[in-house]
């Protein structure tokens, strides 16, 4: 196989070999329906229902408070118009933050246009972070719902969480977060976050894609958004994708047990590479807060660049990045996250992100600060200057 250098892990992660093998068997042997009655039927539940346990236990929660979902987009949908659709005779004002990711932003979006929803969009700060005082300031009578990230997926900025739900709580208000890139780096327990809604997705952990998890506090009132068989206490219909949940659980497991040393060795990567090239390449800035971050975040804006092209430019020396900006037949696209950190765009223009996780060494980062500095200086000089 091609040598390539992996630097992208808040894009996707490989499936451990690990996660794998415990897969196998649900195609192979217990490949029965788990709602049959039968023993194969009965093999499939059991592996349904260890999955289940264990993802619980994860979160610190009861096991029937987890639907199995298609992956973090289904997660975010369910959890924000589940509720919201419930509970629109109480209120149909929602609450959410300019930085979402799109799974939860376009489904406020179409609960505003075809719903006849009102959605405040909170601003941030300068760092991404929302400040639990404009949450509280925006809560309404109509309130229901509260949906604000774990941790942003461009900049890594951690979110005051656990601090909005308490308020929320206090106004009788729900709380949703997106924890599909805080999963498998962050404490998940959901009686400390204070949530009522948590999303998830195995992709992100080193688990298979296409499978997610929505935790539902006991008595939440939801809708489900999926007609059918009545799986997963009737909030997700649908046969379930029993070996990809069993990789789900095996991988958030595997995560958790080994936290500890999988966040050392992204955060260890990470400073190299921030103090690197922060100290290597002038007019460079980091994006996102500088300690409120994920472990494996490190993102930048490269004054007078272009961010695809430093990321074409990274590829064809076999390195996998990405950005939130790109500059197209002249119009300069800029991503909704780094927009609402107000940079201007000549900064905004030329972002980079390099997520880090456990297959990366420390040649891969010495090969990027060698690298980058001469892409960034040959993007900028082929570059037309960036309207400011
Ligand atoms: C913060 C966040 N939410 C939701 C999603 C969507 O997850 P999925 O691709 O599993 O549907 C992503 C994926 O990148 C994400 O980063």
């Amino acid at each position: 196989m091609e040598r390539f250098i992996y630097l992208d892990h808040a894009a996707t992660t490989y499936v451990l070999p690990e996660v794998v093998e415990a897969m196998l068997p649900y195609y192979r042997e217990h490949w029965g329906n788990p709602s049959s009655v039968y023993a194969l039927g009965r093999e499939a539940r059991r592996g349904l229902d260890d999955a289940r346990d264990t993802v619980a236990e994860v979160l610190g929660c009861r096991a029937n408070e987890i639907v199995f979902t298609g992956g973090g987009t289904e997660s975010d949908n369910l959890a924000i118009s589940g509720v919201a659709l419930r509970l629109a005779s109480r209120g149909k004002h929602l609450v959410t933050t300019k930085i979402e990711h799109h799974a939860v932003l376009h489904t406020f979006e179409w609960l505003e246009r075809h719903q006849g929803f009102a959605v405040t969009y909170l601003d941030v700060d300068e760092y991404g972070r929302v400040d639990p005082a404009t949450v509280a300031a925006a809560l309404r009578p109509d309130t229901t719902l509260v949906s604000v990230m774990l941790a942003n997926n461009e900049i890594g900025t951690i979110q005051p969480v656990a601090e909005i739900a308490r308020l929320c709580r206090d106004r009788g208000v729900l709380v949703h977060t997106d924890a599909v890139q805080a999963a498998g780096a962050l404490d998940l327990d959901v009686g400390r976050l204070g949530v009522d809604l948590l999303s998830m997705s195995g992709h992100k952990f080193y688990g298979p894609k296409g499978v997610g998890a929505l935790y539902v506090r006991r008595g939440t009132p939801i809708t489900p958004l999926l007609h059918g068989g009545g799986q997963e206490r009737g909030l997700r219909s649908g046969t379930e994708n029993v070996a990809g949940i069993v990789g789900f659980a095996r991988a958030l497991r595997l995560a958790y047990e080994a936290l500890d040393t999988r966040v050392a060795h992204a955060r260890r990567l990470r400073d190299r590479l921030v103090h690197g090239i922060l100290g290597s390449i002038d007019r460079a800035r980091l994006t996102g807060h500088p300690t409120e971050r994920l472990p494996n975040n490190a993102s930048f804006v490269f004054e007078g660049a272009d961010g695809e092209s430093i990321l074409l430019n990274l590829d064809q020396h076999g390195i996998c990045a990405s950005s939130g900006s790109a500059c197209t037949s002249g119009s300069l696209e800029v991503s909704h996250v780094l927009r609402a950190l107000r940079l201007p765009n000549t900064l905004a223009a030329g972002s980079l992100r390099l997520t880090t996780g456990i297959c990366n060494t420390d040649e891969d980062v010495d090969t990027v600060l060698e690298l980058l500095p001469g892409i960034v200086k040959r993007v900028r000089e082929l570059q037309p200057a960036v309207a400011g």
